[in-house]
């Protein structure tokens, strides 16, 4: 098959973590003979640095030639003063509402190796966590209509949180396809006893599980949520929410996996095309240290094999190489346990590519 892949590195540990995703990339292409080829382009900090500008016009028509993106992270304090528009994270928001990128799945996975690496009570973490959060990500807040002015209390900010029946209809129709592949149970969370815009969510998210009377569907507020993964994430399946809980809710879902180093998440819009990217961000006190856990950027390419071409194998075979590598006991300083992990200290960003790409065959 033929792969062309756009890739871009971001700020931060950005570049480090794609290193390692991109040599893993490379060996599954010619161990199972796709033809690769891969185009870097540049957003973010770097881009400002670069062309004084987040997002080029270039990198967005380099990806949109592509069949996905593989992105690293973006951000840095570097550009923290800068106004909202002119920022990097407009790069990141940016590529998702102009790739029409409205799915974002999240899967927050324990592994069994990890479980000294989990937070919870080990009779908690033991009863296992296997999470899929489907985000919705180019609505709500993050997009509403913002704005400041003066007034006599002050200088006055404002976000808008707003959706379309259009916009949850869609998003909640791919986390009941979603569930309909796994355990058939369906968290849909809101915080509809204060929220106008929750309650048309919630509405809307009762009209289409009509379409899917096998799924268990449960809705929650979403403080009560956040409070419930931590209790027992193991009652979660799949959850389904807006932008700004979604963002809120996954970064609590993965510390209970051991590291927000290990998630990957996959965007998507009507097609197969897709951009993958770790989840956390680009970990600036970090960079440059070969410090950071690359798992979460390798386990990225995973679901890229597995969403938009379709290859299973290919996925399987990294995430089953990542397994074996953590079972084996090998750590990066974030996941790390001392007197439980196989040696003595934390392992580096490219020793544990090369321990995951060894392992691939
Ligand atoms: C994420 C990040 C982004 C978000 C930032 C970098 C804009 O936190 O992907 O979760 O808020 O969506
Ligand atoms: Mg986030």
């Amino acid at each position: 098959m033929d792969l062309n892949i756009a890739v871009i590195k971001g700020d931060g540990i950005g570049p480090e973590i794609v290193d390692e995703a991109v040599l893993v990339l490379k060996k599954i292409a010619e161990m199972y003979s796709h033809k690769l080829s891969l185009e870097e382009a540049h957003a973010g900090g770097i881009a400002i640095d670069m062309f004084n500008d987040p997002l080029p016009k270039e990198t967005i028509d380099v990806c949109k030639k592509s069949d996905c993106v593989l992105l690293g992270a973006i951000g840095g304090p570097k550009w923290d003063n800068l106004a909202t528009g002119s920022r990097p994270e407009k790069a990141i928001l940016g590529l998702r509402s102009e790739l029409g990128l409205f799915t974002n799945l999240r899967p927050a996975q324990l592994h069994d190796s990890l479980i000294d690496a989990c937070v919870l009570r080990p009779d908690i973490a033991k009863k296992g966590i296997d999470i899929m959060v489907v985000r919705e990500l180019t609505g709500g807040i993050y997009f509403g209509e913002r704005g400041r002015k003066q007034t006599d209390m002050g200088e006055t900010a404002w976000d808008v949180e707003q959706y379309s029946e259009f916009e949850v209809r869609r998003i909640a129709k791919v986390a009941f396809e979603t569930a309909m592949k796994r355990r058939k149970n369906l968290t849909s969370v809101d915080k509809s006893n204060v929220l106008e815009s929750s309650r048309l969510w919630r509405s809307v998210v009762n009209e289409v599980s009509k379409e899917y009377p096998d799924v268990d569907l449960t809705h929650m507020y979403v403080d009560n949520a956040s409070m419930q993964l931590i209790k027992d994430p193991s009652q979660f399946d799949v959850i389904l929410t807006t932008n700004m809980f979604g963002d809120i809710l996954s970064d609590e879902a993965s510390q209970i996996t051991g590291s927000i180093g290990m998630l990957p998440s996959a965007s998507f819009g009507d097609t197969k095309f897709g951009m993958y990217e770790p989840i956390h961000g680009s970990a600036p006190d970090i960079s440059g240290l070969n410090i950071a856990n690359p798992i979460a950027t390798i386990l990225s390419v995973a679901m890229l094999f597995k969403y938009t071409y379709g290859l299973t194998a290919e996925a399987e075979a990294i995430e089953n190489a990542v397994t074996t590598i953590l079972n084996e006991g090998h750590r990066t300083a974030d996941i790390y346990t001392p007197g439980v992990d196989v040696s003595d200290k934390p392992i580096g960003t490219k020793e544990m590519g090369k321990l995951i790409l060894d392992k691939l065959g």
